[in-house]
C-alpha cells in the first residue's frame, strides 16, 4: 500500500537551506552572476521581504531601490494579494482547460481595457513583458504585412530572440547570430525618424516613453508626438512598450499619457502580477488584433499555455484594484517629484553629478569627471578601465553603509537608476537622499576608502576581460 502522501514542508526547507543561495547557484545556475555579487558585495541572503524593504537573517531593514526592476510597484508580499491568491487556490477552479473561455481571463482583460484610451480594445494576455514583446511584433506584421522594426538606440524590449532585434545596446546582441530586420534611430533625430518610416518598410515603431536603460526621453517635447504622426503617415504601427513605465511607474498609469500619445500597441507586464505570480499583455485596436485571429483555423495562432491562467489574472485584477484603491499612480508623481527635487539639490554640493532625470519613481543620476584635477585624475583611471565603473563604487557603499539596493542603469553609463516600490513616502526619499550625499561625500577623499575599491573593481574588470 502506498503510504500517504507528505506535502512538501516548505517552511523548515527554507529554514534548514536558507544561506546556501550562492553556493547553489555557483554550483548550479548562473555562476557568473554570482561572480560579480560576491565581488561586489551584493551576495546578502535576504530572508522576509514586505512593502519597499528586504530583510536579511538579522532582520536589517534594507531599502529596495530596484522593486524587482518594475515588478513590486504595490510592494512586495502585498497582503491584498496574497489573500486574492490563497482565496483562489481554495475554490478548485477549473484552470487552462484551453478550449473554453474562462472567467478571470476576460475579466482582467476588461480591466486593464477600462484604464486604457478607448481604442486599445482587445487584449492578448500572456506570462511576461517580452512575450508581450512579441506578441506585438507577430500581430503588427500580421496587420501590416511588413516585415522590419524601428526602435530606438539604447531601447530595452526583453532578450527573447524577437524582442532582442529591437535591442539598442550591441553587448545584448553580441554573439546571437542574426535577428529580425530592423535598425535603431535615436532619440531626438526627427531627420533619422523620417528617413527611416518614409522608407514604408517598418511594420512598427517600438518605443520606451521613457527607456528602462539610462532613463532618457526625448529632449524635445515633441518627438513622441511627431513619430506618431509620421507612424501614421508612412503606415508604421506605433508600439508603446509600458512594460517597465506601465502601472504607474513615471507617475502616471501609462508613460504616454505625458505625450498626450495613442499607441496603436501597448505592452505591460512586471507590476501587472502584483510582484507574485508572472503576467503579461499587450493590448491593440480590434482591428489590428483580428487580422492575426482572421480565420477560424487560426483561431489559437498565436498563444502560449499558462497565458490566461487563473493564478495570473486573479493578481492582475486584485493589483489593479490595489492601485485604485492606494492611489499608487497619484504617489509615485508626488514621491517621483520628492525624490528629484531631493537628488537635484545634491548637484549643487556635489561636482560628479552631472544630471538628476526622471519621471515619477524612475529616476537616474548620471555621473560626469569632476573639475577638481586632483579628482580628476583619480576619476580618468576608473573610466579607463571600465565606463561606468564610477557609478558601480558608488552603489556598492549604498549597499554596504546604507542598506539602499540600487544598481548601475546599464552598460558603459555612468547612471544610476531608481526604481523603488511606488508605495515608498517622504521617509524613504529622505534616506535614499541622504545616503547619496554622503557616499558622495565620502568621494573626495582620495586617496581613500572608496577611490581603493574602485581600484579592486578595475583589477576585477580587467581580469575578468583577460579571462574571457
Ligand atoms: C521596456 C521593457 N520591455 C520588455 C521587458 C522584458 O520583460 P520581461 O523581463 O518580463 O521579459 C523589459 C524588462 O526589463 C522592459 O523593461
Amino acid at each position: 500500500m502506498l503510504s500517504p502522501l507528505m506535502p512538501l514542508d516548505i517552511q523548515s526547507l527554507i529554514q534548514t537551506r536558507l544561506g546556501e543561495n550562492y553556493d547553489l547557484h555557483d554550483r548550479h545556475v548562473n555562476r557568473t552572476l554570482v561572480k560579480v555579487l560576491r565581488t561586489i558585495g551584493f551576495d546578502k541572503v535576504y530572508a522576509r521581504a514586505q512593502g519597499a524593504y528586504l530583510y536579511d537573517r538579522d532582520g536589517k531593514d534594507y531599502l529596495d531601490g530596484l522593486g524587482g526592476y518594475g515588478a513590486v510597484n504595490i510592494g512586495r508580499n502585498h497582503p491584498a494579494i496574497k489573500k486574492t491568491l490563497s482565496d483562489l487556490m481554495a475554490m478548485d477552479m477549473p484552470n487552462m482547460v484551453q478550449m473554453d473561455c474562462s472567467l478571470l481571463s476576460g475579466l482582467l482583460a476588461e480591466a486593464l481595457i477600462k484604464r486604457s484610451p478607448p481604442h486599445l480594445n482587445a487584449a492578448f494576455l500572456c506570462n511576461s513583458g517580452t512575450e508581450a514583446v512579441e506578441a506585438a511584433i507577430k500581430f503588427a506584421r500580421c496587420a501590416t504585412g511588413r516585415e522590419k522594426m524601428l526602435f530606438c538606440s539604447r531601447a530595452f524590449h526583453g532578450l527573447t530572440t524577437g524582442a532582442l532585434a529591437l535591442n539598442g545596446s550591441p553587448m545584448f546582441r553580441e554573439s546571437f547570430g542574426s535577428l529580425l530586420p530592423g535598425n535603431d534611430i535615436t532619440l531626438d533625430d526627427f531627420e533619422a525618424l523620417e528617413r527611416e518610416l518614409a522608407t514604408g518598410e517598418y511594420a512598427a515603431f517600438f518605443i520606451e516613453c521613457v527607456q528602462g536603460k539610462g532613463v532618457h526621453y526625448p529632449k524635445s517635447d515633441m518627438f513622441w508626438p511627431k513619430a506618431q504622426e509620421l507612424c501614421r503617415k508612412y503606415g508604421t504601427l506605433l508600439v508603446a512598450d509600458e512594460v517597465q513605465t506601465g502601472l504607474g511607474r513615471t507617475g502616471r498609469f501609462y508613460a504616454f499619457e505625458h505625450w498626450a500619445l495613442e499607441p496603436d500597441i501597448v505592452t505591460l507586464a512586471k507590476s501587472l502580477s502584483g510582484g507574485l505570480i508572472p503576467c503579461g499583455a499587450m493590448l491593440t485596436r480590434r482591428e489590428i488584433y483580428d487580422k492575426t485571429f482572421s480565420r477560424l483555423d487560426r483561431c489559437v495562432v498565436h498563444s502560449t499555455t499558462f497565458g490566461r491562467n487563473n493564478m495570473a489574472m486573479a493578481a492582475g485584477l486584485a493589483t489593479l484594484q490595489v492601485m485604485d484603491e492606494e492611489r499608487v499612480v497619484e504617489n509615485a508623481d508626488r514621491m517621483g517629484k520628492a525624490l528629484l527635487e531631493g537628488l537635484r539639490g545634491l548637484s549643487s554640493r556635489h561636482e560628479f553629478i552631472k544630471e538628476v532625470r526622471g519621471k515619477g519613481l524612475m529616476i537616474a543620476i548620471e555621473f560626469a569627471e569632476p573639475r577638481s584635477l586632483r579628482l580628476r585624475a583619480a576619476w580618468k583611471i576608473i573610466q579607463a578601465a571600465d565606463k561606468g565603473l564610477f557609478a558601480q563604487m558608488v552603489v556598492i557603499p549604498m549597499l554596504k553603509n546604507h542598506r539602499i539596493l540600487t544598481q548601475v542603469a546599464g552598460h558603459h553609463m555612468d547612471v544610476i537608476k531608481m526604481t523603488p516600490p511606488l508605495i515608498i513616502g517622504q521617509t524613504e526619499v529622505d534616506r535614499i537622499v541622504r545616503a547619496f550625499d554622503e557616499t558622495l561625500a565620502d568621494c573626495y577623499k582620495f586617496p581613500g576608502a572608496m577611490w581603493d575599491m574602485g581600484t579592486n573593481l578595475v583589477r576585477a574588470s580587467l581580469s575578468s576581460k583577460r579571462a574571457a
